[in-house]
């Protein structure tokens, strides 16, 4: 079965053919982050107006390296949710428009639980369940107990930022360019991340919850603290820059392991699966790698951590085997509950 996967949720624009929900015969993401460099986040109305342009030679680009014309594919899938409202609405009413005028069947996958599938889609054997599913991205921390695809309950998310925005943030504190993940990630390369005793924090009564701002702010302390010219110019010597960005990433990535270990030993967990853009960092995956070594850990392979349409696709194939296609009338959800899409979720939801 080939399917044309969609995405639009955030500032990529991707399009991507695979075939049985596991072979990636294209798989092209147009970024935007020249344009949103230039303001040092996402501005929604400008990534909505790149979507609009880039949308049709993104899909005509994947279908060409694909080899396929849209008579040859078999269902049109788009992420309807969570993420930004305009920008989904992109990518999902061009995917119903497709699908209406080439009389194929559509339908809509959630981004998150696709970041998921996205660790899982190039595994050889079948993956071992139950899984702790651990969602890191620019708008999402969560755990999540996996017991087959499509069936999921969220059992710890962050009280307040999500682990990639904290990034960007700390980024910004350091001076980095946006986005920050990938730029702390090189800075901490040459740092030392025992010099700043940091922490991320603790959720009373909640010991599978996050919370990020604290150890946001402590960094902004401590680079007020080494600034020698007050708030508006901070003079941080190159070697405190890489020393505060490895001691960041190291807190806030020491807090996520150990959850997410207390989570596998809690619900007897298999496997461990990974995914959403922070999952792209190596330091991550070796400490990982080096603190859970009793549990098979699945991560998502080159080009599938970030934002793409693969996973779309991928988990499109799953989706519909299991409930078959949407109906044209769905609605763009910009937060998804758990309830009722992830079955015996607590009562919470996904913010974007
Ligand atoms: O999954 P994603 O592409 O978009 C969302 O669904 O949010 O994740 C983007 C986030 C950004 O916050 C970015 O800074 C972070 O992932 N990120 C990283 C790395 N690469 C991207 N964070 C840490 N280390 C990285 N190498
Ligand atoms: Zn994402």
């Amino acid at each position: 079965m080939l399917v044309l996967g969609i995405e639009s949720t955030c500032d990529e624009t991707a399009a991507s053919v695979v075939s049985n929900g596991t072979t990636i015969l294209s798989n092209i993401v147009a970024s935007q982050i020249d344009l949103q460099k230039e303001y040092g986040g996402v501005v929604p109305e400008l990534a909505c107006r790149r979507h609009i342009d880039l949308l049709i030679p993104v899909i005509q680009e994947a279908l060409a390296e694909a080899k396929v014309s849209l008579e040859q594919i078999d269902l049109i899938a788009a992420a309807y949710g969570p993420g930004l409202i305009g920008a989904i609405l992109i990518g999902l009413n061009g995917a119903k428009a497709l699908a209406l005028g080439a009389g194929k069947p559509f339908i809509g996958i959630n981004h998150v639980e696709a970041h998921l599938y996205a660790a899982l889609m190039s595994l050889a054997n079948t993956p071992r369940f139950p899984a702790i599913g651990v969602v890191i991205s620019g708008g999402h921390t969560a755990l999540i107990h996996i017991q087959g695809i499509g069936e999921y309950r969220l059992i710890g998310q962050t009280v307040d930022d999500a682990i990639g925005e904290a990034f960007d943030k700390v980024a910004r504190l350091l001076g980095l360019p946006y986005p920050g993940g990938p730029e702390v990630e090189r800075l901490a390369l040459d740092g030392d991340g025992t010099r700043y005793p940091f922490s991320s924090g603790r959720v009373k009564g909640r010991p599978l919850d996050f919370s990020f701002s604290g150890l946001k702010t402590a960094v902004l302390h401590a680079v007020k603290g080494s600034s020698q010219k007050g708030e508006q110019e901070i003079l941080l010597s190159e070697q405190d820059r890489c020393h505060l960005a490895a001691s960041f990433q190291k807190a806030a990535f020491s807090d996520l392991i150990k959850k997410a270990r207390l989570a596998a030993a809690e619900y007897g967990a298999a496997s461990i699966v990974v995914g959403g853009g922070v999952s792209n960092n190596r330091a991550l995956r070796k400490m990982f790698a080096e603190s859970i070594q009793h549990l098979p850990i699945y991560w998502p392979e080159s080009g599938l951590s970030l934002d793409n349409a693969a996973m779309i696709a991928g988990l499109a194939y799953h989706q519909h085997e299991k409930r078959g296609a949407d109906s044209l009338a769905l609605q763009a959800a910009p937060r998804i509950p758990f309830i009722p899409f992830f079955a015996n979720g607590l009562e919470s939801e996904l913010t974007p």
